[in-house]
């Protein structure tokens, strides 16, 4: 038994000293010392000595354990311990390798051309308001001077939500809430999202951009209106750009007009851009409408004003010579990367 037990030793010394994973080693530990390990095996044959040979082989056998238990804690370290630095090694970092890019955002076509529209309103003295993109039909329409029937409503396909809530379909609701809220002298601006339901095509968008404005004091009159959209046009399109104001027609303003300025492209001789006309459209505009003025509760026989509304979208495409409104939506890096 004895020979047995310094062979079994012998045999696990090599095999632990051998041993090249930490795997290997767990493995030993269970052929040797497990439940139905050898060194077990040999303390179970126990039965058959002596009383006076037991405890001395058993002594003989824990010692042996013992022994095995400690070669086996310390390799496994050891193994560990070259493990970890094997992982070390091969992780290191090559410090000369080109970094990845980091590339900044930087501001949407839309919003530059609405930042440089802010502050040549701004320059004039106007604020910037904000105004809901929910509205209800009375700030949209009824208090527009459009009542419920009124056929303007034609023009501006809407987007209801309830009987009496929509996706504002024009900035102008901004008007009444301002009028509401502020006493004149009033000028601000009021930039935001409108909503229509257009067929999406290369010029249409169910989402699109108006700046309005509105301007409301003692004795403001069509020459205000003249002299500040000429000013804005000038500052937008370079000063020897030529402002066309064109009779139109908006419920809520009277008169109204149309402003177009000569094309930035061909400079009025007719392009692709202008569509031949060598004109392009850029707001509608009026001296703002008694009624108007009388239902925010300003007496119209004391002050006066003027509106405009101006489509950013298009100030945007014109200027960078965008051909389909609806890469503005459509969020392509490689397109905004452009700008
Ligand atoms: N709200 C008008 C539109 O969307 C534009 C406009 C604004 C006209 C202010 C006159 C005064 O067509």
């Amino acid at each position: 038994m004895l020979e047995n037990l310094k062979a079994i030793s012998a045999a696990a010394k090599d095999a632990i000293a051998a041993a090249c994973d930490e795997a290997a080693i767990e493995n030993l530990r269970v052929q040797y010392l497990g439940k139905k390990g050898e060194l077990t095996a040999i303390l179970k044959q126990m039965g058959s000595l002596s009383a006076e040979e037991r405890p001395k082989m058993g002594a003989l056998v824990n010692e042996a354990k013992q022994e095995l238990e400690e070669l086996i804690a310390i390799k496994r370290n050891e193994l560990k311990a070259k493990a970890q630095d094997e992982k070390l090694k091969a992780e290191t970092i090559d410090i000369t390798m080109p970094a990845k890019e980091i590339k900044p955002g930087k501001l949407h076509p839309l919003n530059t051309v609405l930042d440089d529209m802010i502050n040549i309103f701004q320059s004039m003295g106007f604020d910037v308001v904000d105004g809901p993109e929910v509205e209800t039909d009375y700030y949209n329409f009824q208090c527009l001077n459009v009542p419920e029937d009124h056929p303007a409503r034609d023009m501006q396909d809407t987007f209801y939500l309830a009987e009496n809530l929509l996706l504002r379909t024009q900035t102008s609701a901004a008007q009444i809430r301002t009028m509401e809220t502020m006493k004149p002298p009033i000028r601000v601006i009021c930039p935001g999202r409108v909503f229509r339901a257009d067929e999406v095509d290369a010029t249409h968008s169910p989402v699109f951009h108006q700046i309005e404005g509105l301007v409301v004091d003692k004795g403001i009159t069509m020459c205000d209106l003249k002299g500040v959209l000429e000013q804005f046009a000038h500052e937008i399109y370079g000063s020897d750009t030529k402002v066309k104001f064109r009779p139109s027609f908006f419920p809520f303003t009277e008169p109204s007009v149309e402003v177009d300025v000569t094309c930035s492209e061909c400079g009025g001789k007719g392009c692709r851009v202008c569509k031949g006309d060598g004109w392009i459209e850029i707001l509608g505009a009026g001296m703002v409408h008694p009624n108007v003025l009388r239902s925010c509760g300003i007496d119209p026989d004391e002050y006066s004003g003027f509106a405009f509304g101006i489509g950013l979208d298009r100030l945007t495409t014109t200027r960078y010579k965008i051909s389909d409104i609806r890469l503005l939506f459509e969020n392509d890096k490689r397109f905004l990367d452009q700008f």
